[in-house]
């Protein structure tokens, strides 16, 4: 792998048993993926995306194939070692923003430093720094039905990098929202590529997400082409 890979995924098989037979959606896939740099991920509706998210991720394993991610061979954890490698190492944004409901923003963003056992007040200051960085700092103390859409996917992008993971995995991130939030999170994403050199994978059918990544992929039959 050479130096400054953040991931490194080789050969990834997999595939799933259904009533209907077998379906396989990853057929030796490969991807790398610099240290601070945003890749897409583009392809037709059940192609694979959110199932090679979840494998990169770490939340699911593949068949067959390697998968190092911030220096560690994570594709056989075991599933609890496979918890605690994606509470520090990956941070998750979905299409649907999955916050927990009774908790504020800040308590919602900062719970894997939470769950990390951080203390709440230093957890809640790193968590109140980003909310301010996504332009959130009067909303720091609203409950997610409080909040608009594109202010909900920004608190749950805060979450996704509280714990300061290695990889930001994002499944159509932009998905629910408007042209104009859509827009205003993509912003706030390459500001923080920028700024912190986050590293990311961010699924989408949107060609305006692809426009805000350094590459883009096309996904089909079980494998990426292009990334130019
Ligand atoms: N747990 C599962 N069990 C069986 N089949 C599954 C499972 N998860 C996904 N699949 C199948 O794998 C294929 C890929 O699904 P996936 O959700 O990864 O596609 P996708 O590219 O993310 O689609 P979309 O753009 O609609 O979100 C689909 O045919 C789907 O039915
Ligand atoms: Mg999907």
């Amino acid at each position: 792998m050479t130096q400054a890979a953040a991931l490194e995924a080789r050969g990834l098989d997999k595939a799933f048993g259904t009533g209907a037979g077998r379906i396989t959606v990853l057929r030796g896939l490969d991807l790398e993926v610099r240290q601070g740099e945003m890749v897409a991920i583009t392809g037709a509706s059940g192609v694979g995306k959110t199932t090679l998210l979840h494998v990169l991720g770490a939340l699911d394993q593949p068949d067959a194939g390697s998968l190092r991610l911030a220096g560690e061979e994570v594709a056989r954890l075991s599933e609890r070692e496979a918890a605690a490698f994606r509470n520090r190492q990956v941070g998750f944004v979905f299409q649907h923003h999955r916050l927990l409901p009774e908790l504020t923003a800040m308590e919602n963003a900062s719970l894997p430093l939470r769950i990390r056992r951080v203390p709440r007040g230093p957890a809640e200051d790193r968590a109140a720094r980003l909310l301010g960085e996504l332009g959130l700092a009067e909303r720091l103390h609203h409950r997610p039905e409080e909040l608009s859409g594109g202010e909900q996917q920004r608190v749950a992008v805060a979450r996704a990098l509280s714990g300061d993971p290695a990889l930001l995995i994002a499944d159509e991130p932009t998905g629910n929202l408007d042209d104009a939030a859509s827009g205003q999170l993509l912003e706030l994403l390459a500001g923080l590529h920028a700024t912190y050199g986050l590293t990311a994978v961010i699924a989408s059918h949107s060609s305006q997400v692809a426009a805000s990544c350094d590459r883009t992929f096309r996904m089909e039959a079980g494998v990426l082409h292009g990334g130019t």
